[in-house]
């Protein structure tokens, strides 16, 4: 599966914790976009689809919340729960994102703009194209 976990260093000292991102160091790919979910309502599930060409970096900056990954073939459950954790996604792995904690931030990465072409929202379509 074309996932992978990252861990950022913490720049720490007496005033608290700072974490810079940086393409092509610790991010591997050009930031082309940054979007951020937040006061996600309980019980509530997002995303539901893959991307055909997309590199994504998923960070909960702020509380916590269940990343479900799929790649057709076999599915994985990250949790994300630190702000020095990141999970990279890949092209063509399905996520469904839940479990949000009031509080939790999640903050996404991604190499290339907004293009509502790009995503596989039908996952019988998924299937078939993940192949
Ligand atoms: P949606 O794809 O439903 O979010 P998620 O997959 O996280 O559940 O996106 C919600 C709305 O935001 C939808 O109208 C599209 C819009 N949107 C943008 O305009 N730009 C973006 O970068 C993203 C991710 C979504």
């Amino acid at each position: 599966m074309d996932i992978k976990l990252l861990n950022f260093d913490i720049k720490g000292d007496e005033r608290g914790s700072l974490i810079a991102l940086e393409e092509y160091r610790n991010i591997p790919f050009e930031i082309k976009r940054v979007y951020y979910i937040f006061d996600t309502k309980e019980g509530v599930v997002r995303g539901k689809h893959a991307h055909k060409n997309l590199q994504q970096v998923l960070i909960c900056v702020k509380g916590s919340c269940k990343i479900l990954l799929d790649n057709g073939k076999e599915r994985k459950v990250i949790t994300l729960d630190s702000p020095d954790k990141g999970l990279y996604i890949g092209s063509f792995v399905w996520r469904e994102m839940y479990d949000f904690s009031p509080d939790c931030v999640l903050m996404v990465l991604a190499d290339k703009y907004y293009d509502e072409e790009d995503y596989i929202r039908d996952y019988k379509e998924f299937l078939k194209l993940a192949k």
